[in-house]
């Protein structure tokens, strides 16, 4: 399958079913992740990604990235919604790095390739949220340029923390097209949009 972007030797490109076995063994090296935020054990977290991620083509917005090594081994993985709530957003729903690769500039180097290439694809904005008991993440995400723009309880698997939503523009006119968006009643909002 082809590949959307590259960095730091990472080929980040769509997980498919064939990937079970590199899945797996990712799967692995963040049962913590998903034990500490999704309140699922290992097992489960790999069976709900398996099913989530590795069947995607089910969901055609949905696009979820295997960020693989040299060795076809899964280093982390990127999960997007194309087109969130209005046309041209795209919402990075996670980007989970496995443990040993964290805190060396893998993150900011991976999301900056990812934001390139989604600018490329016609991206405006970013959007995201992370709970506030991830303080590291929204330190991450704010040095990335991301802004707060609500708090909001968020449920992940069987938890449900507190949390934020924050945005990146990176086209001037999303700014005024949002401003319009935004005050309008939650759930009968219309999308605002202008020629790019
Ligand atoms: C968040 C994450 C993708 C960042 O990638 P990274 O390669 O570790 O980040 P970089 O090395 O480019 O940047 C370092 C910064 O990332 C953040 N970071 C580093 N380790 C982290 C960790 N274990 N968990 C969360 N954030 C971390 C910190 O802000 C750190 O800066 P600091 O060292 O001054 O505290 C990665 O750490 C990760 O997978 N964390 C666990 C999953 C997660 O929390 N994802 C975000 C959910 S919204």
């Amino acid at each position: 399958m082809n590949a959307c972007f590259e960095a730091v030797g990472l080929v980040a490109r769509p997980l498919a079913h064939g990937d079970g076995p590199a899945f797996a063994a990712f799967g692995e090296s963040v049962a913590g992740y998903g034990e500490g935020y999704y309140g699922l054990d290992g097992q489960e977290l790999r069976s709900r990604g398996a099913r989530h991620w590795l069947l995607t083509p089910r969901r055609p917005r949905l696009l979820a990235l295997g960020l693989f090594d040299a060795r076809g081994a899964i280093a982390g993985v990127l999960e997007v919604i194309v087109h969130h709530t209005m046309p041209d957003e795209w919402c990075v729903v996670l980007l989970l790095l496995r443990p040993e690769m964290r805190g060396r500039g893998t993150g900011e180097a991976v999301y900056r390739a990812f934001e390139a290439w989604a600018v490329s694809q016609g991206a405006r904005s970013f959007l995201l949220a992370v709970v506030d008991s991830n303080p590291r993440a929204l330190a991450f995400w704010s040095r990335l340029g991301f802004v707060r723009v609500a708090t909001k309880p968020m449920t992940l698997g069987r938890r449900t923390h507190d949390g934020q939503v924050l945005v990146r523009i990176v086209c001037p006119r999303r700014r005024e097209e949002l401003a319009a968006y935004l005050p309008q009643p939650v759930g009968q909002r219309q999308a605002v949009t202008s020629p790019a």
